[in-house]
């Protein structure tokens, strides 16, 4: 899918003969109303009076517009759109509520098919004029993605037309707004791909094709890029992943890309679990609904995406992503229950259930990657655990880790990108329901508390590393619902992600 062209214009909206010319406004500010430009004050005013529009959330009112009078517009269509209530203390929320805005304004545009569009920017309380600009482009991108590529088009009745050129016109000094227009784009982007990656079937893509997509990054934006394939895994003795590989016909891949900005600059490593498909293996998922394993690989495809990002703005601080690839399959040589296996660094691990893979991969990459990198922090992502769904639903990605700073960061990014996250305990007595019998430690902790003893298995792969986990299996898709998050598989963390290295400071 293309993206919409995006045009800074200084051009008066009355002059624009577009499709859709597109107003926001906050809810119950009145005083707004005298400041609208162009022909469209009494309409405006008699919609309030009316109460037919409000300006709260998702309101939206279409006009038709007449063509007559000096001040007459020559768009076909004038859409006014809510930007929900004020609250000046509260940036995350304005931040927030110029994104549903925006993804709000998109659902319209593709169900009224229109291509070209309008935007007046508003004047939003407590928000520099790029911010709002940021997050009303990252919202319209975000709500106007489909993934269509399977589907043979409909000639004469396409289910789906994107927006193909938004100008905009700002109300202010103009200062900032293509670094905001930019940064909205880049991070939308960013989690489209994303989107692409997880839409895509287990067949359709798999360990290698993350690895291709990193080769291409790597050429795109100067950065380096390793694979590992399954020899290598096999010389450094990487246990888990080549055990949750072994009933799988389709090769194992380690995927390493890594962005430098100086030698003096900190490292950040991203950890993201890339589970191609998961039918859990021996330990074989029960059939309704396994289709969606598919997506078990969005933490991975949320590390990759949003290093696209650092490629474009090389910020200041040394990022390396890993993502350990394989799918789950049960074929005649597969993990059993019962198997023990040694993982990358020399831990044993008993297998109780072949369906709690994620960790077996990742326990591989963290410690490669902490011992080959020495980061200054680790993050990883995954979609782990089904008890994070029962824990926190589908509104908040499950944060667990060794270091509070870097929670603390976390939670701050995810608040501000829209993506908001929930921090469980994981003391240490979590750890003791791994401890096996047999081998240093078991791969499962038994139903109590799944999500803490997934991360208590993590965390003996990373030493004192700061280090912290996202559990993203109830916000991966079926996120909670917002218009700029079509339904299917939401992108999520990779703005988290990109907030928390766009705002980074020694650590
Ligand atoms: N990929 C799944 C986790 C998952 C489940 C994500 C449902 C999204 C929706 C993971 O590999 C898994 O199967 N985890 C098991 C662990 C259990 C066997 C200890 C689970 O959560 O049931
Ligand atoms: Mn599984
Ligand atoms: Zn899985």
């Amino acid at each position: 899918m293309i993206l919409p062209k995006l045009i800074l214009t200084r051009k008066k909206p009355a002059s624009f003969s577009g499709d859709l010319l597109v107003y926001c406004f906050e809810q119950d500010k009145k005083e707004r109303v005298k400041e609208t430009r162009a022909g469209v004050k009494k309409e405006l005013k008699k919609a309030i009076a009316l109460g037919d529009f409000k300006g709260s959330d998702s309101d939206l009112l279409l006009l038709y517009p007449q063509a007559s009078g000096k001040q007459s517009l020559s768009a076909k269509r004038l859409l006014f759109a809510g930007l929900g209530k004020e609250d000046a203390d509260d940036t995350s929320a304005a931040l927030e509520r110029c994104r549903c805005c925006g993804g709000s304004i998109a659902e319209k545009a593709v169900e009224l098919k229109a291509g070209k569009l309008f935007l007046c920017l508003p004047e939003v309380e407590g928000l520099k004029e790029e911010e709002v600009l940021e997050c009303l482009v990252e919202g319209i991108l975000l709500g106007d993605y489909r993934f269509l590529k399977y589907k043979k088009p409909d000639k004469k009745d396409p289910p789906f037309q994107s927006i193909k050129e938004i100008q905009i016109s700002p109300v202010g000094s103009g200062k900032g707004l293509r670094r905001g227009l930019l940064r909205g784009r880049r991070a939308a982007e960013a989690a489209r791909a994303a989107r692409d990656m997880a839409n895509e079937p287990g067949n359709g893509w798999t360990p290698t094709s993350f690895a291709r997509y990193a080769h291409t990054l790597a050429k795109e934006h100067k950065m380096r890029c390793t694979v590992l394939d399954k020899r290598d895994m096999k010389a450094l003795k990487m246990g888990g992943l080549i055990g949750v590989n072994q009933g799988s016909s389709e090769p194992p891949k380690m995927v390493v890309l890594e962005y430098r900005a100086s030698k003096k600059a900190q490292t950040i490593l991203l950890v993201g679990k890339g589970l191609t498909f998961d039918s859990g293996g021996v330990s074989l998922k029960p059939g309704a609904g396994m289709e969606k394993m598919k997506y078990d690989m969005c933490g991975g495809a949320a590390v990759l995406s949003m290093m696209q990002v650092v490629g474009a703005e090389k910020p200041n601080v040394n990022v390396v992503a890993i993502i350990p690839s394989t799918d789950n399959m049960p074929g005649s040589s597969a993990l059993k229950p019962g198997d023990i296996i040694c993982h990358y660094g020399g831990i044993t691990s008993e297998i109780i259930n072949t369906d709690a893979e994620g960790r077996l991969i990742l326990a591989d990459a963290l410690a490669y990657g902490i011992e080959k990198y020495q980061p200054d922090c680790v993050v990883d992502l995954a979609t782990l655990t089904g008890a994070v769904i029962l824990g926190l639903g589908h509104h908040r990605t499950g944060l667990l880790g060794n270091n509070q700073n870097l929670i603390n960061r976390l939670l701050a990014a995810g608040e501000r990108s829209g993506e908001p996250l929930w921090q469980l305990p994981l003391d240490e007595e979590y750890s003791k329901q791994i401890k096996s019998t047999v081998a240093d430690i078991k791969n499962t902790g038994g139903r109590p508390a799944g999500t803490i003893t997934a991360a208590a298995y993590l965390q003996k792969f990373v030493g004192d590393t700061p280090w912290a986990h996202m559990d993203i299996a109830g916000t991966a898709w079926d996120f909670t619902e917002k218009s700029y998050v079509p339904k299917g598989p939401s992108g999520t963390g990779v703005r988290t992600l990109v907030e928390l290295v766009r705002s980074w400071k020694k650590f």
